[in-house]
């Protein structure tokens, strides 16, 4: 063995930054091996430990907490058999894993044209791009597409860089847009922006993001994480138009509408955003990755609040959670790029990828998903809410459609964070067949496919209110 490895591993094992609270659930503690030790069998362990030696090792991913070996619909089924409700699923499973529909679709595109060079045109990526166009908000129309949502987003910014020959961004701390040194630099989460990786992206401005229940700017809410308005005054609003009133010259603001945590926009919130990127000449990029396409009750979060950007950013549930493809849909005034090349991706066009979005989206239309997001979300929040009167662990429930979240305290009073709780609910419910992330170390996030059933709605909220139950004994 080379003398200096040792040495420079550790020179380069970094402490972990003291922000540690992250978007994703992380993956080092000591009742997560315990989990393992009692759960894995004999071919997961030995998958696992391959998985360990074969890939980087990064924080919320590798190592992994078990091996899968089947995903249909909403299940997912480890090596051992143990079937668990995908509560999380990276939000890309909204029509379910495997739908037939989809796979039949993706095999006949295969077989008429496997793939398209760049410089053609062909059919699939066409269709897909004015389907896009059909039925996104406003006049958003002009299309293009890349493999991942970081990558999209990058487009995006670029766009918005041609668009208004600025290059700075504004966009939330806390939140994740991608792993790319561009997307990286949107991010707020130390995970990505902080440590080794930087330095990211020059003019990556952020500010503090709306959170009622928590609020940065120190605002109270009522007791259902409701703001008080003419109090707080939307000083989180406020705030986006004051940093590009001192900043001047910001290309765009860039953010989820509704946050992936999750939290919900105050009523107001993106129309004064809107009206402040208006006055100070920067554009309104929508990162829906996670929540467009219905996952929220509506076709695009933003439809909630009436509000349209001026790009709006698609990805993973766009692929039908079997192939990956993200979409970046612009108003056709800003196709100012033509000269150069901001999206030239070698998949750019591949009509499998293409067909299997086109797919996904009739899926999505003629199951009536986004309907049925909009249904059980709203039962499943009025019983989360019952859940909250019940048990005083649950300081906070939010959430619309299928974007769910309970976020649990030591006291509602001090509203100090239980992640040690969280935690032990995330083992418990795993131990029951339910699967879900925690986010911020204390929120349980509730993120079903948009084909779950009211039966198996209720049943998941059995097993989360039974591992609150539990408390924070073993
Ligand atoms: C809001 C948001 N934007 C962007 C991304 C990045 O997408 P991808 O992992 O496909 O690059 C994610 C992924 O989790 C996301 O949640």
């Amino acid at each position: 063995m080379n003398p200096a490895k040792p040495e420079l591993a550790r020179r380069n094992s970094l402490e972990p930054h003291p922000v540690s609270q992250s978007e994703s659930d992380t993956n080092l503690t000591d009742r997560r091996a315990r989990w393992q030790s009692e759960h894995l069998d004999g071919r997961g362990r030995a998958l696992m430990e391959r998985d360990a030696r074969a890939f980087l090792h990064q924080s919320v991913s590798t190592p992994c907490l078990n091996a899968i070996a089947k995903a249909q619909g909403i299940w997912i089924e480890d090596t051992a058999g143990r079937r668990y409700m995908d509560f999380h699923g990276n939000n890309v499973h909204h029509i379910g894993y495997g739908h037939p529909r989809l796979k039949r679709a993706i095999a006949e595109q295969m077989e008429q044209l496997p793939f398209a060079p760049r410089r053609y045109a062909c059919e699939a990526a066409l269709e897909l791009a004015e389907k896009l166009a059909a039925i996104a908000p406003g006049s958003l129309e002009k299309v293009l597409f890349t493999t991942g949502g970081s990558d999209a987003v990058e487009v995006a910014v670029k766009v918005a860089r041609a668009a208004t020959r600025r290059f700075k961004t504004l966009s939330f701390w806390d939140a994740f847009h991608g792993a790319g040194l561009g997307a990286s630099s949107l991010s707020g989460e130390a995970l990505f922006r902080a440590g080794p990786g930087a330095p990211f992206m020059a003019g990556a401005q952020h500010v503090a993001p709306f959170g009622c229940y928590r609020c940065p700017y120190g605002h109270p809410c009522d007791e259902n994480g409701d703001p008080f308005l003419d109090r707080c005054r939307l000083a989180c609003a406020n705030m986006v138009d004051y940093v590009l009133a001192r900043e001047g010259d910001v290309a765009a603001v860039i953010c989820e509408p509704a946050r992936a945590v999750p939290y919900l926009p105050p009523p107001g919130y993106w129309q004064s955003v809107r009206e402040a990127c208006d006055r100070h000449g920067a554009l309104l990029i929508f990162d829906e990755i996670p929540t467009g396409l219905g996952k929220t009750g509506r076709m695009f979060a933003c439809d909630h609040d009436g509000v349209i950007p001026d790009i709006l950013v698609l990805g993973k549930a766009l692929g039908g959670g079997i192939l990956p493809i993200a979409a970046v849909i612009a108003r056709a005034d800003l196709d100012v790029g033509g000269d150069w090349a901001f999206g030239h991706y070698t998949h750019e066009k591949n009509p499998v990828t293409a067909r299997a979005a086109l797919t996904t989206i009739e899926i999505i239309e003629d199951e009536g998903l986004v309907e049925n997001a909009a249904t059980i979300g709203a039962a499943a929040l009025e019983r989360l809410c019952e859940m909250k009167q019940r048990l005083p662990a649950i300081g906070d429930v939010r959430g619309r459609g299928l974007l769910l979240g309970l976020d649990l305290v030591k006291s509602r009073d001090t509203k100090e964070p239980d992640a040690e709780l969280a935690e032990t609910v995330l083992y418990r419910a795993l131990d029951r067949g339910l699967s879900f992330k925690t986010t911020m170390g204390n929120v349980l996030t509730l993120t079903p496919p948009l084909t779950i059933t009211n039966d198996e709605m209720m049943r998941a909220l059995d097993i989360v209110e039974e591992a609150i139950e539990g408390g924070n004994g073993e």
